[in-house]
């Protein structure tokens, strides 16, 4: 996994992402006065306090292009404040991107840009960028009312855990996506990890992808159970283990290096504690029980045998 090539080539600028924000000083008075229109018209702006900042205007700003540049250094300070890294794998390289805010909004400015599909889920898109061939990144969609999953950051601490527990599994067993960092600034929040030459059955079943010639079905779904009783016995649950969570790989031959397959998605996950109901959430005063980690692997193991016989 080339860690260092995700955290220190700079992001392919195609052009500097229009923030509204730049160049203040060189609006005349009347472009000042709509570029504050369309910044407190903003969503994510509603912060700025319009009344306060009626105040400040008419004690202090003489124009409108210093109300601009106040509201502007409200816009920057909140966003220093939003901004929360917490790295997984260690990289040389990856602290230069640390401190810098402006160069982080520009990398996440760009990745989307750049980006082209990998999956979409239920939560979640998730996207490579550009020539990075080896990272992908999931974005957070906002929550659905009345649904209950871990929020990104939750899922990424979680997504660790299995990661590294995972390492003790040998060659050709069920791996997990190596995750680098996690990353939330403003509206944004981001996953980065590896991004896997895999399909998910759910895809593959759909005709999208293909059951390769060296996949031992049976040995497979076995090496799938002895991944959940491993992490099982650390108290780590999935509890969301459909088609679309259980990704298998598309190498045409599969190496000593190689995984079989791997376990995504730790967006509903838990890790237990001794004497709770490892299938149970109770949030905001509500109950949520999912489904049982082996719960839906005979079946699929079924729908794949059935697949690969044709
Ligand atoms: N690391 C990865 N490498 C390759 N494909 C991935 C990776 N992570 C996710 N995908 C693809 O993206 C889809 C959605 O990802 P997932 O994490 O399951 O999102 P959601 O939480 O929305 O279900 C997956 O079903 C899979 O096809
Ligand atoms: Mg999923």
């Amino acid at each position: 996994m080339n860690i260092e090539k995700i955290n220190t080539t700079p992001p392919p600028l195609t052009e500097k992402p229009e923030t509204g924000l730049e160049n203040v000083e060189k609006l005349s008075e009347i472009e000042a006065i709509e570029a504050l229109e369309v910044l407190r018209n903003k969503k994510e702006n509603e912060f700025l306090d319009i009344e306060q900042h009626n105040k400040v205007m008419d004690d202090t700003a003489k124009t409108a292009v210093e109300a601009l540049t106040y509201a502007k250094d409200q816009i920057h300070s909140r966003r220093e404040g939003s901004l929360k890294i917490e790295t997984f794998s260690e990289a040389e390289g990856f602290k230069r991107l640390n401190p810098e805010t402006e160069s982080i909004a520009k990398h996440i400015e760009s990745i989307k840009e750049n980006a082209f599909e990998v999956g979409k889920g239920e939560n979640a898109s998730v996207v490579g960028y550009g020539e990075e061939l080896e990272a992908c990144y999931k974005f957070a969609k906002p929550l659905k009312e009345g649904k209950w999953r871990n929020l990104l950051r939750e899922e990424a601490r979680l997504h660790n855990k299995f990661f590294e527990k995972s390492q003790s599994l040998s060659e050709h067993n069920i791996g997990v996506p190596e995750p680098h960092y996690f990353l939330s600034y403003g509206n944004d929040e981001v996953l980065a990890m590896e991004l896997l030459n895999a399909k998910s059955i759910e895809d593959i079943l759909g005709g999208d992808g293909f059951v390769p010639e060296w996949l031992d079905i049976d040995q497979f779904f076995e090496d799938v159970e002895n991944f959940l009783d491993l992490m099982h016995s650390s108290g780590l649950y999935h509890r969301d283990m459909h088609g679309g969570n259980i990704l298998i790989s598309q190498e045409d031959v599969l190496n000593d290096k190689k995984k079989s397959g791997y376990i995504i998605d730790f967006g509903s996950s838990k890790e237990n504690i001794i004497g709770e109901d490892p299938y149970v959430t109770v949030w905001r005063g509500e109950t949520f029980t999912t489904s049982k980690d082996h719960g839906k692997l005979f079946d699929l193991k079924n729908r794949l045998a059935n697949l690969a016989k044709r």
